[in-house]
């Protein structure tokens, strides 16, 4: 079948191109079916498993992109904001490739994720406030250092990279009825939609975002760029407040839906994937099941895949929200 031509910024050609300078650590990552995860559910359940590789989220795809790029351009030093897997998974490319990595992240952000970014060799500075704070100052100190400034889901190579997701799902035997994807800044959502949605046009294209952090979501929903004045969610990899007006423009293309979950539902749906799946998993990535939970009817008896896309946690945090 010839794919359906979408008006985004992103193409298939270079997607596809994107595997062969992605690390394969980090390509062809599981994808099956959880029975009992989909027997509680009461809807077959597919799980794309995207924390079995050293950054332990799907993070690592884009990054790849972006650092082989820069090495390309003879490039030695590399500056973004991140909520953490972006830093961390910036800071494993950039390392191997030799270059100097600065990470801007919140003070707030979970241990877990800061301890890595250090221990991966990057320089971290914190911020007070959240990610949006890291983000403007992450801008200046590009600026200051003259040096390239990575601005995830607005640089293609981070949805290239991500989309890549999108060619595995694409790749199943049998398509799913629905791809369940968690949202943030958009990479992933805009990434994996427009691979599922060129492909498999008749596969239903769902993001997936806490009722606490629903700016892309209200975005997506008024056809306009909508921020907000707080986030307040345990889902600290999807928390952002200022949508970018491209990653709506593409986005719009793609979801079919953006739904917004309640915080019980995202502990609830760690819980089931820690449970019938046997994965701790960060918040974030518990939204796709979060969503079945709160929305059955809509689900049952159809087949959804749903991207367990981290699993960088404190297990503190973790401990006193599942109950383990
Ligand atoms: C675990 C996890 N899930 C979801 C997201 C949201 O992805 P995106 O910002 O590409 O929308 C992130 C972003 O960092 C993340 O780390």
């Amino acid at each position: 079948m010839k794919p359906i031509l979408l008006d985004t910024r992103l193409r298939l050609d270079r997607i596809r191109a994107a595997r062969q300078v992605i690390d394969p650590i980090y390509l062809d990552t599981p994808q099956y079916e959880c029975d009992a995860l989909g027997r509680r559910l009461g809807c077959a359940v597919t799980v794309k498993l995207e924390t079995a590789n050293p950054v332990r989220s799907f993070k690592g795809r884009g990054t790849e992109l972006v650092a082989s790029q820069l090495t390309e351009q003879g490039r030695t030093a590399v500056v973004c904001a991140s909520a953490g897997n972006l830093g961390q998974a910036l800071a494993w490319s950039g390392r191997r490739r030799g270059l100097e990595v600065t990470v801007v992240a919140p003070r707030s952000a979970p241990a877990a994720k800061l301890d890595r970014i250090r221990a991966l060799g990057a320089e971290l500075e914190l911020v007070a406030g959240d990610f949006e704070a890291a983000r403007e100052r992450a801008v200046s100190l590009a600026r200051e250092r003259d040096v390239r400034l990575v601005e995830d889901s607005l640089d293609i190579e981070t949805c290239e990279g991500a989309a890549t997701i999108g060619l595995e799902l694409a790749s199943r035997a049998a398509p799913v009825d629905a791809v369940l994807i968690a949202l943030g800044g958009g990479a992933m959502a805009t990434g994996v939609g427009f691979v599922v949605k060129s492909l498999l046009p008749g596969v239903e294209v769902i993001c997936v975002q806490p009722a606490g952090a629903p700016a892309m979501t209200r975005s997506w929903h008024e056809r306009r760029v909508v921020t907000t004045e707080s986030a307040d969610t345990i889902a600290d990899g999807v928390a952002g407040r200022y949508p970018i007006a491209a990653v709506l423009d593409d986005l719009l293309e793609v979801a079919d839906d953006a739904v917004l979950v309640q915080e019980e539902s995202i502990v609830a749906g760690m819980r089931l994937l820690l449970e019938h799946a046997g994965l701790v998993v960060e918040p974030s990535a518990a939204l796709g099941v979060a969503a079945v939970l709160e929305d059955r009817d809509r689900f049952a008896g159809r087949h959804v895949a749903t991207v367990v896309c981290g699993s960088n946690v404190d297990m503190d945090a973790y401990r006193r929200w599942v109950r383990v």
